[in-house]
This record gives structure tokens, sequence and C-alpha cells, in this order.
């Protein structure tokens, strides 16, 4: 279904207006990019040491990730957040997120078809606003897995991450995705790593942090 891609590619990430040409489609999915190929083999062990059956996905984008994850769980739930909107750095280029959303429609709706043992729930919202109502409604300790991939500037980041340590059961597992990434300015403000490293030193005491692909940072949740 998705393409395989090596560690080499990383740079894409960086530079990957190049890749954003025209819409392109896999295996009847519609992708105009292809970031989160790159990612996939690191996130496969994950999926094969983890009984994973409830997502959250903050950033679906297209739904590249979300049908990833689809293909992986035998059966469960993802939960995917997304304002359809784009960040700074993605309304920059010029992006039209009326199609993004709905080939993140179309995409899911395969996806479910592929896999009908997976129910797939859709917020359009920006993530403080959703994951604080996910707390309100009694979702702490919920999830199986949560995948970082939404707001890429270090305010948003930090609250995502703390929501998902709320939100994510003890043993469950949280991935943020672009720990490397740098914003165009180079400022740590605008970029996920100050964001990502004061969070995982605060709750040092209660998270174990795998050493794994550094590109993106895996945390497990070792107690409330
Ligand atoms: C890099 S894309 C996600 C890619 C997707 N996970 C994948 O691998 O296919 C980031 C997404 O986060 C969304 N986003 C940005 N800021 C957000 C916020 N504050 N709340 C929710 N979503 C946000 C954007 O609209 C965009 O679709």
């Amino acid at each position: 279904m998705l393409e395989e891609s090596s560690s080499k590619d990383l740079n894409f990430n960086l530079n990957w207006k190049r890749k954003f040409s025209k819409e392109t489609i896999q295996g009847g999915f519609n992708f105009n990019t292809n970031w989160h190929a790159v990612v996939q083999k690191n996130l496969d062990p994950i999926f094969d040491k983890f009984s994973i059956k409830k997502i959250l996905e903050i950033g679906s984008f297209e739904g590249q990730s979300t049908c990833y994850f689809s293909e992986k769980l035998t059966q469960g739930q993802i939960h995917c957040l997304d304002t359809w909107k784009g960040d700074d750095d993605l309304r920059e280029k010029n992006i039209d997120f009326k199609i993004i959303e709905k080939n993140f429609d179309k995409n899911i709706k395969l996806a479910n078809e592929i896999n009908p043992n997976v129910n797939f729930f859709k917020y359009k919202s920006e993530s403080y606003k959703q994951l604080s109502k996910f707390i309100a409604e009694g979702k702490e300790n919920f999830f199986d897995l949560i995948y970082i991939d939404g707001a890429h500037d270090s305010q948003n980041v930090l609250f995502d991450a703390v929501s998902s340590f709320k939100l994510v059961k003890e043993g469950g597992v949280v991935i943020f995705d672009d720990y490397l990434w740098e914003s165009k300015d180079k400022n740590i403000i605008n970029s996920p790593k100050f964001a990502i490293d004061s969070f995982v030193n605060i709750f040092s005491n209660k998270i174990y942090i795998i050493r794994h692909f550094l590109y993106q940072l895996y945390i497990i949740k070792k107690s409330n």
C-alpha cells in the first residue's frame, strides 16, 4: 500500500516542498506527500512489541499515518484530530486544505473498507480544545498509543505532550514526530524539540524513553 524508504531519505522532511507537486495515488489512496513512509519501518517494532487497539493521532493531514496505523491493527479504534487548516509552516506552502481534508475522508473510507475491524473517529478542531474535551469526558489512561504530529511550535507541542501523557494508559506509548525538525527561522520556540525536551525532563520520573530512531522520540508512560 505505502512505499518503504530508508533513513537516508530523512532530508526530504526538511525539503519536502519539491515532493508536494501534484496529487499522487498509491494503491488507491490519494497522497500528495511521502512524509510518513520514512518513519514506518521504525514504527513497525512498536506494533510487534505492544498490544495496541486504541490510537489517538494529533495531526492527520491526508491520513497517510492513519492508513498505516489501520493496516497495523487487527481491530480497534483510531481517533484522528486535525484542524485541516495547517500551521504557519504549511500555510506558507499554499496548500489547499479543502483538498487535503477531502483526500483524508476518501483515504479513511478506503482504509475502513480494507480493514472493517477498525473504527475511525474524526475531530476537526485545534488540538488544545479537543484534548481538553477528551480529559473532561474521562478519557484519561484510555489510549494505547498517541502519535503527536500536529502543530510544530513548542507552545502547542508542550500542550499536546502534557495532555497526551494524561490520555495515554500506563504502559502505553507516546510518539513525537519531527523531534529534530527545525523551523525556517531556526527559533527554538517554533520547533518541537524544545517542548519535547522540556516535557521529557519534567516527567522523567514517570516515563521511559525508548532508544530508537532519533528523528522521532518514543516514550512509554510508566505511571500516572
Ligand atoms: C505534518 S501534518 C500531519 C501528517 C500526518 N501525520 C502524516 O504523517 O500523514 C500536520 C497536520 O497538523 C495539523 N495541525 C497543525 N496545527 C494543529 C493544531 N493546533 N491542532 C490540530 N491540528 C493541527 C495540520 O493541519 C496538518 O494537517
